[in-house]
């Protein structure tokens, strides 16, 4: 039996929740949410849904310097991304200050770094690994990390995310510090 979804069909019913969706079908099954989705449903939305890159077309730009975001979607529950990398760009070394988040590589390799955090010792790395095109990895509400696109990866990297809730105001770290600083991700192209 298929499990394909026709819109038109279903129009009243929503997709369940392990149905293969396409771009668009995602985009409007996270604008329907009114609640905050678990990590494992957006885990499993994100590595089912069939994406192409001209889906993301509106959302890939790159600059110089940092990584770029671009909305894709956002309301009081959950929000959607897309970050084009160059080699060399990461983000901060952060945790999502409430919010949980699944990320799936699209393009390129994407480097993780995970962090663990004692109030005497302060930060201290955990462990570093690999996500191919493909892959999805999640970030639970007390999980610090770093991503990035390696210097040394010598392509482009494009990765989408999905935060619920919608992510605010960051928490940052250094490594060996116990300070801990704000982060506002804030560089949307007007
Ligand atoms: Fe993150």
């Amino acid at each position: 039996m298929s499990t394909h979804l026709d819109a038109e069909e279903n129009i009243s019913a929503p997709p369940m929740k392990c149905d293969p969706m396409s771009f668009h079908e995602l985009v409007d099954c996270l604008e329907s949410q009114s609640t905050p989705p678990t990590l494992e449903q957006l885990n499993i939305w994100l590595a089912n849904a069939r994406i192409s890159r001209e889906d993301l077309r509106a959302y890939t730009g790159f600059k110089e310097g940092n990584y770029w975001r671009h909305r894709v979607f956002r309301n009081d529950s959950v929000e959607m991304l897309v970050l084009c990398w160059r080699p060399g760009h990461k983000t901060p070394i952060h945790d999502h200050n409430g919010s949980h988040g699944s990320v799936r590589v699209h393009e390129g390799v994407l480097w993780e770094t995970i962090f663990v955090f004692d109030e005497d010792k302060g930060l201290s790395y955990r462990q570093g690994r690999e996500c191919p095109v493909g892959e999805v990895t999640g970030a639970d509400v007390p999980d610090i990390h770093q991503l990035g696109n390696p210097e040394i990866s010598g392509q482009d990297l494009i990765t989408i995310h999905i935060y619920a809730p919608p992510l605010g105001v960051l928490n940052t770290y250094k490594v060996g510090s116990a300070v801990i600083d704000l982060y506002t991700p804030n560089d949307f192209p007007a």
